[in-house]
């Protein structure tokens, strides 16, 4: 994949809400789950680990943990990343969103959609999921294949967010 390429990918990537419900191969979870294992981290620490969650019962608990994330209730594989804070008290929430965003993009990569989960019961979805003290939830995200990619969302100009200083 050329320089382009990776750029289009990064554009082409969208939050996917609605979920066909054929389920996700293994190999295709398992590739995802290496792009996470390959992500950066401060110190190298890798403060993760990751929940596969195909069980129905335990999805739909989830959803309802998922403040804006009814639709998690259709997605046939939820992974959620769960950081150690013990293990790095001061980067935990850097690098589990790094792993999460890598995530997204294998994903897209292989035509499978996902969406962050920001807002969420987190205490519940510790209980549920049966996490340590010192476990977070960084976040849940469903994965599903989807029926059509929804329209391009907007971002701000460069001239907005760019300053040189030669
Ligand atoms: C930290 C973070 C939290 C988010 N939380 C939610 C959420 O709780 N529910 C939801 O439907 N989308 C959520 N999103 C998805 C954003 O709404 C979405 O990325 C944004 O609107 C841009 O759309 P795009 O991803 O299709 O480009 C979240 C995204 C991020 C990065």
């Amino acid at each position: 994949m050329n320089s382009k390429e990776v750029l289009q990918l990064m554009k082409d990537r969208r939050s996917i809400r609605k979920f066909k419900p054929d389920p996700i191969e293994d190999e295709k979870i398992e590739q995802i789950l290496e792009a996470a294992r390959w992500c950066q981290s401060a110190s190298n620490r890798q403060p993760w680990r990751f929940i596969v969650i195909k069980n129905k019962d335990t999805i739909s608990r989830l959803k309802s943990a998922a403040k804006f994330g009814g639709f998690v209730a259709d997605a046939p594989v939820v992974i959620a990343i769960i950081a150690d804070k013990k293990q790095s008290p001061n980067w935990y929430l850097h690098d589990t969103s790094m792993v999460a965003h890598q995530m997204c993009l294998m994903a897209w990569a292989m035509e499978i959609g996902t969406c962050w989960i920001g807002s969420m019961d987190r205490a519940k979805a510790a209980a549920i999921l049966e996490l340590k003290e010192t476990e977070h939830v960084t976040t849940i995200l469903p994965f599903g294949y989807f029926y059509s990619k929804p329209s391009s969302t907007l971002r701000n100009e460069l001239k907005t967010m760019v300053t040189t200083i030669e």
